[in-house]
């Protein structure tokens, strides 16, 4: 079958499309926790519809244990720069983020988070990441996040290979 043609709503998000390795490996921190490392692969692709899917899955640097894992859509709405990001976590967290895509950056922030039943404490109350290209054709997130115990801090950082 002939690969789907990509819907010209996400034309602007094209940027972000393909298999991605963390290099060097992701570098998490926060308040309260010691700074670790972390690998992970991004999937993001589309099948002719006006949206992407993506599919982020961590790993332990050494062990190769999978560690954090979420899943969802990048939606666009048509003839403008608005985006709404639609995750579920492993960890218990199902969110909507929002915000707007401005050349190769996308930079959003949480609108609503649920917590499933026995989600891990301290909970998240806000989330905001941002998403780049940068100069050498690298994929870059940057995650940051307010708990029930701590102020918007960042909690990880990553740079994508294409591979
Ligand atoms: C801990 C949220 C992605 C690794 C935490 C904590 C929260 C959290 C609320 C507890 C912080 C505390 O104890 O004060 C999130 C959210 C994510 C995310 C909302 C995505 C939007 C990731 C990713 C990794 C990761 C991609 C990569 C491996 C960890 C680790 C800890 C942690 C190792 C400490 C141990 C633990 O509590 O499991 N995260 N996280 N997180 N996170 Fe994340």
């Amino acid at each position: 079958m002939e690969p789907p043609r990509m819907s010209p709503v996400v034309e602007p998000l094209s940027w972000m499309l393909g298999t991605w390795l963390s290099e060097p490996p992701g570098a998490g921190t926060f308040p309260t926790l010691q700074p670790f490392r972390y690998l992970e692969e991004a999937h993001i692709s589309h099948v002719g519809q006006p949206m992407l899917n993506f599919s982020f899955s961590a790993f332990h640097p050494d062990t190769h244990k999978p560690m954090h894992r979420e899943c969802g859509f990048i939606r666009l709405e048509p003839d403008t720069n608005k985006v709404a990001f639609v995750s579920a976590q492993n960890t218990g967290i199902v969110e909507v983020e929002e915000g707007e895509v401005n050349g190769q950056e996308l930079c959003i922030a949480s609108h609503s988070i649920a917590r499933i039943s026995f989600a891990k404490e301290p909970h998240v109350e806000q989330i905001t990441r941002k998403f780049r290209l940068n100069s050498e054709g690298k994929l870059e997130q940057t995650v940051s996040m307010a708990t029930t115990t701590q102020p918007m801090t960042q909690h990880l950082h990553v740079t994508y290979k294409k591979v």
